[in-house]
């Protein structure tokens, strides 16, 4: 669609994938002729609307809306709300205030599953739901979860092969409060990736770049467009391999990139990666091969790399000093690799350390012409963007926008929520669920969770601030919303459950064994005396074992027995290698058949309670993802527009969903 043909009479200016732009708004106060300005824009906008349905055929679809205006679908929630605001009252208070939510989010700890008596499952999970869950086959409780037309499942009470009103009921909250994540793919540019660009990637990542670079290079053109201003550079924020880069750097995007990565082997792999697609090039060496080879046939082959081994022995075969300060004598991965700025054409430029906040001075100040701050950066017009920054580097990506002047969008698809920090501590709950922390008893995870990192979870003020005490998830919820429910094959949840059954049994064993002590929660020590232990006041000490070799998930025996291997063996165990060779090495086979004897009949408690906590994290990150677009709300004098939508299809790669802002 041609911009010109719209420009001038209703202030459009550009129609991208799913939305219209339309330069700032006036402000409501405002009146012109003595009509306000909410008055005219309402006539604008119903006339835009028509103009655009009727001339061009152009339906808005859900996600329609007005850049430059609060617009109507921000966020791609369920069409039960009206209003964004609505659907972040509804999410915020189904948070705050559903008990079996909080449970499965971050209550339960798969390791203290069967530790004690009657267990997590019984003690925890409301006694209506335990009969049908435990009667139900996994993948038919998935199909309930993630895929049944909830409309024509009917609960009939005295069934147990139907679902309690209270579960149907929590199902359909839990999908109602997940934002959407149906994709819709516009055609990039690149259908297909050039073979040069596309070397290395898996399927998921080619799925990922072709529609995330088609995606970000659109998003350019309309804000060029909205301000009349192309931008200077795209600032990818860990760039791994900088697939991403690569692709917007070569034709037809030609873009400038400023890949920053934590890690130097990374970068170096790029860097390899942009030769072989021609967007640069080695040095090349000029230098008396003969001579060279002579050198190195006298090394032992583990010094031939070694620039100064190579000069001894070019003195030792009777080489004049001033010779060897004339052969270049460095290894082929030391040569440089140049990139060359050439009008219209891509460009790549590399900064490779670990960012800590969203000040970007660091990395502009390394950037060629503006080394040091040298020049200044006025002419610099960056968008931010990233494909599955993990934690809080996606915190740092949308908070750049509000902390650098160049930086004047932001379009950031997060990953790996685990490795978020945590700016509120850990979360308080009300009984029933009233342990001090709800975290599993783990130093590191403890001590990271009381840190409370200003730059962590949750980053709006409104979640920070809600209700006095915000909003928090540990570990355990935030780990679960990495998971993709709506993905698992039957094998692949088979293996789910199979590994944390057998890990929650050996788990049981540890504690029969003394292996591992019962730790109580209870602030006062001496209230411990003689109570109960139960999932509420107290948990097991955690052994973290890692995964074992395949063979070791093909029974329960073969399991217990390579987890005592690895415990006992592997040096980076050493802290329990003497306790389990003490505790557990006598133990026999029939012993470990009774354990697994006595459990199996409660795996589907397990498997159940797992499905459950994995479909539920999806109200986890849907929270975690709109904290991220009000982040950007709040901050309405900087930013002029900010929306979330799918960018990828979700059984190609689940963390599909962007968060954008654009800057006034
Ligand atoms: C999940 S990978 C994604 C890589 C790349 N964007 C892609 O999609 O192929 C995240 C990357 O971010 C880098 N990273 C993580 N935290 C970082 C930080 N604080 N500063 C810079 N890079 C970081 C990691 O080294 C890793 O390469």
């Amino acid at each position: 669609m041609k911009s010109d043909i719209l420009t001038s009479p209703l202030h459009l200016v550009e129609i991208s994938r799913r939305r219209v732009l339309v330069p700032r708004p006036l402000s409501p106060h405002r009146q012109v002729h003595g009509v306000t300005s909410t008055t005219i824009r309402a006539h604008v906008a119903q006339a835009f609307d028509i103009f655009l349905k009727d001339l061009l055929g152009v339906v808005l679809n859900r996600h329609g809306r007005q850049l430059g205006c609060q617009g109507e679908r921000p966020l791609p929630y369920s069409d039960e709300f009206s209003s964004p605001d609505e659907y972040v009252q509804s999410l915020v208070h189904f948070v705050t205030n559903s008990e079996i939510f909080q449970f499965l989010c971050g209550g339960v700890h798969i390791l203290d599953f069967f530790t004690s008596e009657p267990g997590i499952f019984v003690t925890a999970v409301p006694p209506e739901w335990q009969s049908f869950l435990v009667n139900c086959e996994p993948m038919a409780f998935m199909d309930l979860l993630v895929r049944d037309d909830l409309a024509s499942v009917s609960s009939q009470r005295g069934d147990p092969g139907s679902p309690p009103e209270s579960l149907l009921q929590y199902v359909k909250d839990i999908r109602r409060l997940s934002l959407q994540r149906s994709f819709r793919p516009n055609k990039p540019k690149l259908s297909v990736l050039p073979r040069s660009v596309a070397l290395g990637m898996k399927t998921k990542k080619v799925h990922e770049v072709v529609h995330f670079a088609g995606y970000i290079d659109r998003l350019s053109e309309d804000i060029a467009r909205v301000s009349g201003k192309e931008l200077t550079h795209l600032v990818d924020f860990g760039s791994g391999q900088n697939y991403l880069g690569r692709t917007l750097a070569s034709p037809p995007y030609n873009k400038h990139i400023v890949a920053v990565e934590s890690k130097e082997q990374n970068m170096d792999g790029a860097k390899n990666l942009d030769i072989l697609s021609g967007l640069a090039d080695k040095e090349k060496l000029v230098r008396n091969k003969k001579l060279y080879h002579r050198i190195l046939e006298s090394l032992d082959p583990s010094e031939r790399n070694d620039e100064e081994a190579l000069k001894r022995a070019a003195k030792a075969l009777g080489v004049a000093d001033e010779d060897i300060a004339t052969i270049d004598l460095r290894s082929r991965s030391e040569l440089q690799v140049t990139y060359t700025a050439e009008e219209g054409k891509g460009f790549i430029e590399y900064v490779v350390g670990r960012l800590e906040h969203a000040d970007l001075r660091g990395v502009i100040s390394q950037l060629r012409g503006y080394e040091n701050a040298v020049k200044p950066d006025d002419d610099l017009r960056m968008m931010a963007v990233s494909i599955h920054s993990c934690g809080n580097l996606s915190h740092y990506g949308i908070r750049s926008m509000v902390l650098n002047p160049c930086i004047h969008a932001v379009a950031i698809v997060g990953c790996c929520y685990n490795l978020l920090t945590e700016k509120l501590g850990p979360p308080s709950y009300k009984p029933p669920y009233h342990r001090p922390s709800l975290q599993p008893v783990n130093a590191r995870v403890a001590r990271e969770s009381a840190r409370c990192d200003p730059q962590g979870f949750p980053m709006s003020d409104f979640f920070s601030t809600y209700k006095n005490d915000g909003i928090s998830f540990n570990i355990t919820a935030r780990m679960m919303a990495c998971q993709a429910p709506e993905n698992w094959t039957e094998k692949e949840s088979d293996g789910f459950f199979t590994r944390h059954f057998y890990r929650a049994v050996l788990q049981k064993i540890f504690l029969d064994k003394g292996v591992i002590s019962r730790v109580y929660h209870q602030q006062d020590e001496s209230s411990v005396d003689g109570e109960t232990p139960s999932p509420f006041n107290s948990s097991t000490n955690p052994v973290v074992i890692g995964s074992l070799r395949k063979q070791c998930y093909t029974s329960f025996k073969a399991y217990v027995r390579g987890a005592i291997t690895k415990l006992t063996t592997n040096s980076e165990f050493s802290q329990y290698n003497q306790v389990i060779s003490e505790r557990m090495a006598a133990i026999t086979d029939e012993e470990i058949a009774k354990y697994e004897d006595r459990y199996r009949d409660r795996r589907r408690e397990l498997s159940a309670i797992w499905s459950l906590m994995a479909f539920s994290a999806c109200v986890v990150e849907s929270l975690i993802v709109t904290d991220r677009w009000l982040f950007l709300r709040e901050h309405s004098d900087i930013v002029r527009d900010c929306w979330v939508e799918t960018v990828f299809d979700y059984r190609e790669s689940p963390r599909n969903l962007v968060v954008v802002g654009i800057k006034r």
